[in-house]
């Protein structure tokens, strides 16, 4: 049984005051969300992790972090290290979001290392992958999809994806309000697996939780939800906001 993650990618949003308010409000209304049956986490921006982590501290809800760079410590000027996202409390580390690959130009190669480096300090890697939309019109969107597991994925051994959360998110469904149809999504996330298990073996490949993000709402979340593949969400915009959070969240319940 794979219990379903629904985490909450704030992005560039909240500063310190209102990250805690936020944090505050979902602690109080997600209090009752047993553990076996969904997995909560919130991701805001690295100087929200201090404040967010005394917030639900000795709750279920998990912290997590949205990058990281794949050194210890260093002469690296504004990056952030695995330590130093563990330190503040962090389970959970996003890795490889589109917006990452798109606008900062990170490579398979890079977020590999990353991963490497994050499963050796004890975090959690979100594994974002996903394909633009002219890679979907023109047919591509599982060679992009393999080629991005692959990559990110080489040189990760069997007894360590336990700790991989994988979040299928197609970039033309980010923030857009376009969600892709239970269909299209359940049959990239299966094509996700199957490739796990050609990575690896069936065993594990099920024992992977993948998530699905984009434009994930309340009245999305659950016809998504159903199927088969898809164990839990990556959410945007709507995790915002408590009451749109708390809608998705209670669908497990
Ligand atoms: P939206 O839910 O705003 O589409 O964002 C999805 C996402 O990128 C989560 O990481």
């Amino acid at each position: 049984m794979r219990t379903p993650l629904i985490a909450g990618n704030w992005k560039m949003y909240k500063n310190i005051n209102e990250a805690a308010e936020l944090a505050t409000t979902l602690k109080n209304v997600l209090k009752d969300v047993a553990a076996d049956k969904a997995e909560v986490a919130i991701c805001p921006p690295f100087t929200d992790l201090q404040v967010v982590s005394a917030v639900i501290k000795g709750t279920n809800i998990r912290l997590g972090a949205q990058n990281m760079y794949a050194a210890q410590e260093g002469a690296f000027t504004g990056e952030i290290s695995p330590l130093m996202l563990r330190s503040a409390g962090v389970h959970y580390v996003i890795l490889g979001h589109s917006e990452r690959r798109q606008y900062f130009k990170e490579t398979n190669e890079d977020i590999n290392k990353k991963i490497k480096m994050a499963i050796e300090h004890s975090l959690f890697p979100i594994l974002c992958v996903g394909e633009k939309l002219e890679e979907r019109e023109n047919g591509t969107t599982f060679n992009v999809i393999k080629t991005q597991l692959t990559g990110c994925l080489a040189g990760i051994p069997k007894d360590k994806i336990g700790s991989i959360v994988v979040a299928y998110e197609p970039i033309w469904a980010i923030g857009t309000g376009k969600t892709a149809t239970p269909d299209q999504a359940q049959e990239v996330h299966k094509f996700i697996r199957e490739t796990l298990v050609s990575l690896y073996d069936q065993v594990t490949a099920d024992a992977v939780r993948i998530q699905y993000g984009g434009s994930v709402k309340a009245d999305n979340a659950k016809t998504l939800m159903n199927m088969p593949d898809i164990d839990g969400a990556l959410v945007g915009g709507a995790s915002l906001k408590a009451d749109s959070f708390e809608a998705i969240v209670k669908f497990y319940k």
